[in-house]
């Protein structure tokens, strides 16, 4: 844990922490000890909420915030020198606009691969199970089990998109159930390898398998990677696991391939349109999107929002590793884990 105050006498940074929640607030004051200054603003961060930002030395944003060129500019007005997200990945964030206006940008690489990969299993059985429907059913006092068949994990198919730090556990797990695992990834991993792993085309991974999941980067190449034709090369009855991030698949598409029956199953923890939807209570109101409002009539369907990476030693590393980055920068004007815009060609 970093609790030591800064050393070098120009006192703490304030930090503005954007779409604070109770978690946040409580891991964050946490590992901070005293370090630096914590300002919690539950509003999430966007054009019109960057002036929340005014006295910060630093923003700090999680997935859903707003870190186009616009935001980046009125941040820079302020006089704010870094943004330190409490992610992953940073798809979400204008580096380009950042690095001409003198921002850094921290992320934080790994926080536990673990619970996300985790997530991903647990969506796996739920859905092949179904024991979110067997909860409910016994609850009523209702045991039949018609409707409940599921299938053996053992001896299919798997498909992974996707075999860095999250993606080579799955592969793990699901070695360990028994399933014969193909990988998808212009990089292999050497530890997917030394499981007996083999990396195939994506065309002939989604030809292949019973369970597809994708846990890779959102980029300009896997923006919609899983449309109408990827989903039509899918097996009949296949299930599709998305805990990387929502606009890898074209949800259009995917409402077309369950209306049809092509799919046997989809587990989402996100959502290409939930930055309006997702961390928030909206059970007292109604919801708007009518995409994703036809996805939950879907019994096939299950949806979590955004939170598999939601456990105790996660949002332990998130904290510590963001506070690092905060402290580093500080210390030696660069963050610990810096993300920065690629070169133009
Ligand atoms: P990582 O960087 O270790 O691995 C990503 C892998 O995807 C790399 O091996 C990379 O070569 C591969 N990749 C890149 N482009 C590809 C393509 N076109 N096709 C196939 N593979 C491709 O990242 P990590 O930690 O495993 O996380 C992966 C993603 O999971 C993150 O970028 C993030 O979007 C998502 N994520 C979701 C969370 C959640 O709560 N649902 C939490 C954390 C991460």
């Amino acid at each position: 844990m970093l609790r030591e105050t800064p050393m070098d006498g120009r006192g703490a940074m304030r930090i503005a922490v954007f779409s604070a929640k109770p978690y946040d607030e409580r891991f964050l004051s946490q590992v901070n000890g005293a370090a630096h200054d914590l300002v919690f603003i539950e509003a999430r961060l966007s054009a019109r909420t960057a002036q929340l930002a005014a006295g910060a030395d630093a923003v700090c944003a999680f997935v859903n915030d707003d870190l186009g060129g616009e935001v980046i500019a009125r941040l820079a007005d302020l006089g704010v020198k870094l943004i330190a997200l409490r992610s992953a990945g940073f798809n979400h964030v204008d580096l380009a606009a950042a690095a001409e206006a003198g921002i850094a940008v921290a992320r934080v690489p790994a926080y536990s691969p673990h619970a996300v990969a985790e997530h991903c299993v647990a969506m796996i059985l739920t859905l092949n199970r179904k024991t979110h429907r067997a909860y409910n059913r016994v609850r009523e006092g209702n045991f039949a089990l018609d409707g409940l068949l599921g299938f053996d994990l053992h001896g299919k198919n798997v498909g992974i998109v996707g075999t860095g730090q999250i993606g080579a556990i799955v592969a793990r797990i699901l070695t360990g159930f028994g399933c014969a695992v193909i990988a998808h990834d212009p990089v292999e991993n050497p530890a997917c390898i030394a499981l007996g792993i083999r990396y195939a085309g994506l065309d002939e991974l989604l030809e292949a398998s019973d369970i597809v999941i994708l846990q890779c980067p959102l980029t300009p190449e896997t923006h919609h990677l899983i449309d109408e034709a990827a989903l039509g090369r899918m097996k009949r009855g296949a299930m599709l696991v998305n805990t990387s991030r929502g606009a890898v698949v074209d949800t259009r598409a995917l409402i077309g391939a369950l209306k049809s029956g092509a799919l046997g199953s989809v587990g989402l923890d996100v959502y290409e349109e939930e930055a309006d939807l997702f961390f928030e209570d909206l059970s007292g109101t109604f919801i708007s999107d009518d995409v994703f409002a036809r996805l939950l009539t879907f019994p096939n369907v299950l949806v979590t929002g955004h939170q598999a990476f939601f456990t105790e030693e996660a949002l332990t590393a998130i904290a510590e590793t963001t506070i690092a980055n905060v402290t580093a920068f500080e210390r030696d004007g660069e963050p610990l884990h810096p993300v920065r815009a690629a070169p133009r060609d």
